[in-house]
């Protein structure tokens, strides 16, 4: 079976609909068809200098999240990233295999290090890209689904395996993105030109999967809409409303131009008040469990060690083979 990885950071209390769609619910879905490795990348979110203990629960969360959305622990590994050593160890082989330039034209980092001004932000922020890298490629990685947010890193990712193979011979599988165009992207409810995200200036902007049902289908129903009155798929000049066409789609399983066919007629406020329900019933079992899931800590830091345990293994022999192909003298 062919091998994904993926992973998120834990920077927020709740994953928000952005994450859960352009990610998570590809992720349950293919761990029928892929062996599946699945990271909460808690050593990324160091770039951003959270609160210690804030940091701490939020990986509980993040990780509850998933197991909560569906992905299942007997089949696939789940693990925080700092409990993996080798994560930090090939990234620092990745850094000395990138270009200074080729790592300042990372939008990402052009974007975040533009807001914060190039003094506040950390050479981490900078190098950020290499350790997505090293995340990936320990584990001989096919393919990695993501938003479309993520295309550029992944990018970078496929330069460096490459040039790594001709460097030193061949030794990483080269990996693809795993990108679905309708769900790739989902934006911000009060501002439908931005995608959704978790530094988002308008909480009202970000359905979360633990907001409370009410408080999700308020922000439905005052989410933003275009001019003009007909629910139709068109991201240029009705984005508010392709957005909500899009969410829509994803979790009811129905497609844009049935939905477009079912709302003609009917104004803006039909398709807010039935995709409120739409993803509440969708969410709502999601933030119950996770709740469960999290008032047993102990249950759930043992999966973490189990899966810690598994991708150990993976990542210590490939890094063995990197070390070892870049001439480092084997410690004994
Ligand atoms: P992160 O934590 O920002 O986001 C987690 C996942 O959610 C996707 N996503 C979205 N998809 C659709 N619409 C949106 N509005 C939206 N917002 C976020 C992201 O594309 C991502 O798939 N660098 C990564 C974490 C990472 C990683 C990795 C991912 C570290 N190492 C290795 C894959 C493989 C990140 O910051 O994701």
């Amino acid at each position: 079976r062919p091998r994904i990885f993926s992973g998120m950071q834990p920077t927020a209390d709740s994953l928000h609909l952005g994450n859960y769609l352009g990610a998570l619910t590809r992720w349950v879905a293919l761990q029928d068809t892929h062996e599946a490795i699945y990271c909460v990348v808690d050593l990324h979110a160091l770039t951003v200098g959270p609160d210690p203990a804030a940091l701490r629960e939020r990986c509980r969360r993040t990780a509850a999240q998933y197991l909560a959305a569906g992905i299942d622990p007997q089949r696939s590994t789940l693990f925080l990233q700092s409990h993996v050593p080798e994560h930090a160890e090939l990234a620092w082989v990745m850094s000395c295999l990138t270009g200074f330039g080729e790592a300042s034209r990372m939008t990402q980092f052009k974007d975040k290090s533009a807001k914060q001004g190039a003094e506040a932000s950390s050479v981490g922020l900078f190098t950020y890209p290499m350790l997505m890298a090293a995340d990936i490629l320990l584990y001989g990685t096919d393919a990695v689904p993501v938003g479309e947010d993520q295309r550029q890193h992944l990018e970078l990712t496929r330069n460096l395996a490459q040039r790594f193979n001709s460097r030193y011979g061949q030794t990483f599988t080269v990996p693809e993105p795993h990108i679905l165009k309708e769900t790739a992207k989902i934006f911000d409810l009060q501002d439908p030109t931005s995608k959704m995200s978790k530094t988002s200036s308008s909480p009202g902007g970000i359905v979360e999967l633990l907001d409370d049902p009410k408080v999700t289908a308020k922000k439905i129903r005052s989410a933003v809409t275009d001019t003009g009155r007909e629910v139709r798929y068109d991201p240029v000049d009705k984005p508010g409303i392709s957005n909500l066409l899009a969410i829509h789609s994803a979790l009811s399983g129905r497609t844009v131009p049935e939905l477009e066919a079912d709302y003609a007629g009917r104004g803006y406020g039909d398709l807010k008040k039935e995709l409120a329900e739409v993803v509440t019933d969708a969410l709502g079992p999601v933030r119950e469990r996770t709740l469960e899931l999290l008032a047993d800590p102990a249950t759930l830091d043992d999966i973490l060690a189990e899966g810690a345990r598994r991708a150990r293994g993976l990542a210590a022999e490939t890094l063995a083979r990197v070390y070892e192909r870049v001439g480092l003298l084997a410690a004994r």
